[in-house]
């Protein structure tokens, strides 16, 4: 078997402080409004593309075992995409191994589709910067579009009249944040989520009224996360990150029938939060498309948030800081 030199990628995933919940594109993938999030140091992906001119088919294995069904059909399409994009035919052998467990809200499709898209890219020599390889993320999964980039990321929605709206969204790291800030992720449940984050989102989008009010806000959401974020003021990042994850859920819960992915164990978590900040720490609550809840907190403050969370929970934690963005490395696989 002929088989060119693997490309061997690592991303990392990425939280959102103000979320991305909603496709106006579905095939694209455009997002209705901006997100902002920030890339983690924890959990990365590794993955190896080689191209195998004599296959007939793409060969995916996904932390050692051959994928099928729902995950080797999202990868081979991603694959198609670089393939029409360079020009090229060759099939792909696919290695991806994840250090997060795949499926339960702590990004691991960001992280996923980050790496892919790079080590893709790079197999089948399909030229672009960064900003080209986050419009590329993007199609495999709306979140990895920002894990292309470390620290603080902001994935634009792009303008709906734009005359290629592909070109017009992408993100692109926020350069002048001056905040040292860490999540702490309280891993209640590490299996996959009984709905996919897509599924979710179009039932949200079309049965939840409180949906377009959510919306709004976080248009102006991201404006004060912004200025909050240049002028370092946690408490205000903190609030606002709370505030945004709280009223997506809220608004996934007036779907009919309701999207639930709160349960009651991430309550008794979201109540422990509350006490720290009635204690006078500053700690504040998020979550995605899972039960798990991430602490955003000042860097200085994680360890021994961290160490509140075990005790009352019992339940692993994990200190995640400001990450790097998505790159290349030496083979080893
Ligand atoms: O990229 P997806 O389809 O996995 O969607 C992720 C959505 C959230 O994680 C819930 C929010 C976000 O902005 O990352």
């Amino acid at each position: 078997m002929t088989v060119s030199e693997p490309a061997v990628a690592v991303a990392h995933p990425n939280i959102a402080l103000v979320k991305y919940w909603g496709k106006r594109d579905e095939d694209l993938v455009l997002p209705f409004a901006d997100s902002l999030s920030m890339t983690l140091d924890v959990f990365p992906t590794t993955t190896a593309v080689r191209l195998d001119p004599a296959a007939g088919a793409d060969h995916v294995v996904m932390d050692g075992a051959v994928a099928r069904g729902e995950v080797l059909h999202r990868t081979v399409r991603f694959l198609e995409l670089v393939r029409e994009r360079a020009g090229r035919r060759e099939r792909a052998v696919v290695d991806t191994r994840n250090t997060v467990p795949v499926g339960a809200g702590l990004a691991s499709s960001a992280s996923g589709f980050a790496a892919l898209a790079l080590a893709a890219a790079h197999a089948y020599g399909l030229p672009g910067d960064s900003r080209a390889l986050s419009r590329l993320a993007r199609r495999g999964s709306g979140s990895a579009a920002r894990s292309v980039f470390g620290g603080f990321v902001v994935w634009q929605a792009g303008t709906p009249d734009a005359p290629d709206p592909d070109q017009d969204s992408y993100a692109e790291p926020v350069t002048d944040a001056r905040l040292d800030a860490a999540l702490v992720a309280v891993v209640l449940e590490s299996g996959p989520k009984p709905v996919s984050s897509r599924e979710a989102m179009r039932h949200t989008v079309a049965t939840a009224a409180p949906y377009r009010d959510w919306l709004a806000d976080c248009r102006a959401a991201l404006v004060r996360m912004r200025e909050a974020l240049r002028g370092g003021d946690m408490t205000t990042v903190g609030e606002i990150a709370e505030h945004n994850a709280l009223g997506m859920h809220a608004a996934m819960e007036a779907a009919r029938p309701a999207v639930r992915y709160r349960t009651a164990a991430s309550d008794a978590v979201l109540g422990h939060v509350r006490a720290l900040r009635e204690e006078g720490v500053g700690a504040w609550a998020t979550m995605d498309a899972g039960p798990n809840v991430k602490v955003l907190c000042a860097g200085a403050d994680a360890g021994r948030i961290a160490d509140r969370m075990r005790a009352v929970t019992g339940a692993p934690v994990v200190v995640a800081r400001s990450g790097p963005g998505a790159g290349l490395r030496a083979e080893d696989a």
